[in-house]
C-alpha cells in the first residue's frame, strides 16, 4: 500500500451477503473504497451491482456482513439515524429519478429545501452553481419532460450534488446516450473528481466509459469480486469471465444454444 496521511478507507464492505428468497445475489463480498478514488463496478446484468450500491446507503440491509461508512458501523443504524449519514452521499439512479411535474431548478432545489435551512437567495444560488458544474447553466425554468435524456441525466447529476456529498454513487450512467452524450456524462464524472474531491462509484457495462473514469475497475460475477486493478490491469487480464466481458463477447453455452436453435 502506498502511505496516505489517512489511509482508513471511507467505505468498507466486509464479508457482504445478500439473498432474496433462494437467489443469493452477494455471496461474500468485500471491498475498501479509498478517499478520492472512482471505482468502478463492471458485471452482466442482473448480478447484483445495483445491489451493491444500495447496501452502500443503507436503502437495503445486508443478511450478513458489514458496511462501515468512514469507520462507523451503519448496518444496525434506524431509518432517521440514516437521514445525516446519507447526506454525504449522491446518488445518480439508474432511471434519473426526476420529478416530471416540477422545473429543473425545483429538483435540483429539492435536497436543499429538505435538509437545509437556507434561504430562498441562497438556494438559488446553490442552485445555479449546481447546474453550472454540469454546464446547464440558465435551465432553471425548463420542465422536465421538455429535456432529453442526457439532459435529464445532467440534471439529476446537479441534485445529487446539491449537498456537496463526499462520495457519489453512478448508476449506469451512460446507459441509454449516444456516444457523445455518454462521453460528456464521463467529463462530468473525472469534473466531480477533481473539482469536489468527491470519492466515485460508477457500475456500467460501457466498457469505454469504465477505462476513462476509472482509477480502479472490480468485476462483479457471481455474488463475488472475480477482478479488482487498474484499467492496465484489466486491459491485460487473462481470465476468460473477464476478457469475454470487456471485448463483449457471448459466452459459449449461449452459443451453443443458438446454434442449436438456427434454422438450416
Ligand atoms: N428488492 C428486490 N427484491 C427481490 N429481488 C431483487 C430485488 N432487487 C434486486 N433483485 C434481484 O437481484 C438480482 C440483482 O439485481 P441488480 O442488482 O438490480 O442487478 P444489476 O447488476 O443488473 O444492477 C436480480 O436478479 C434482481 O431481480
Ligand atoms: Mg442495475
Amino acid at each position: 500500500m502506498t502511505p496516505q496521511s489517512n489511509n482508513e478507507p471511507i467505505i468498507l464492505l466486509e464479508s457482504l451477503r445478500k439473498r432474496f428468497g433462494p437467489l443469493v445475489v452477494l455471496d461474500g463480498v468485500d471491498l475498501a473504497l479509498r478517499r478520492g478514488e472512482t471505482t468502478v463496478i463492471i458485471g452482466e446484468s442482473g448480478t447484483g451491482k445495483s445491489v451493491l450500491l444500495k447496501h452502500i446507503v443503507g436503502l437495503l440491509k445486508p443478511d450478513e456482513g458489514s458496511v462501515y461508512f468512514h469507520g462507523r458501523r451503519m448496518n444496525d443504524l434506524r431509518e432517521r439515524e440514516w437521514v445525516e449519514p446519507r447526506k454525504s452521499f449522491g446518488f445518480l439512479f439508474q432511471l434519473s429519478a426526476l420529478f416530471d411535474s416540477l422545473t429543473v431548478g425545483e429538483n435540483v432545489a429539492f435536497p436543499l429545501v429538505t435538509h437545509t435551512t437556507m434561504r430562498r437567495a441562497e438556494v438559488r444560488q446553490a442552485v445555479a452553481r449546481k447546474l453550472e458544474m454540469v454546464g446547464l447553466s440558465g435551465l432553471e425554468p425548463k420542465r422536465v419532460a421538455e429535456l432529453s435524456g442526457g439532459q435529464k441525466k445532467r440534471v439529476a447529476l446537479a441534485r445529487a450534488i446539491a449537498l456537496d456529498p463526499e462520495v457519489i454513487l453512478y448508476d449506469e450512467p451512460t446507459t441509454g446516450l449516444d456516444p457523445p452524450r455518454a462521453d460528456v456524462i464521463n467529463e462530468l464524472i473525472l469534473r466531480m473528481r477533481r473539482v469536489m474531491g468527491a470519492t466515485g462509484i460508477v457500475v456500467t457495462h460501457d466498457m469505454s466509459s469504465a477505462f476513462k473514469v476509472a482509477d480502479r475497475i472490480v468485476m462483479l460475477h457471481k455474488g463475488k469480486f472475480i477482478f479488482d486493478g487498474t484499467p492496465d490491469a484489466v486491459r491485460a487480464c487473462t481470465d476468460a469471465r473477464v476478457r469475454r466481458f470487456i471485448e463483449g463477447r457471448a459466452n459459449a453455452e449461449d452459443l451453443e444454444a443458438l446454434e442449436s436453435r438456427a434454422p438450416s
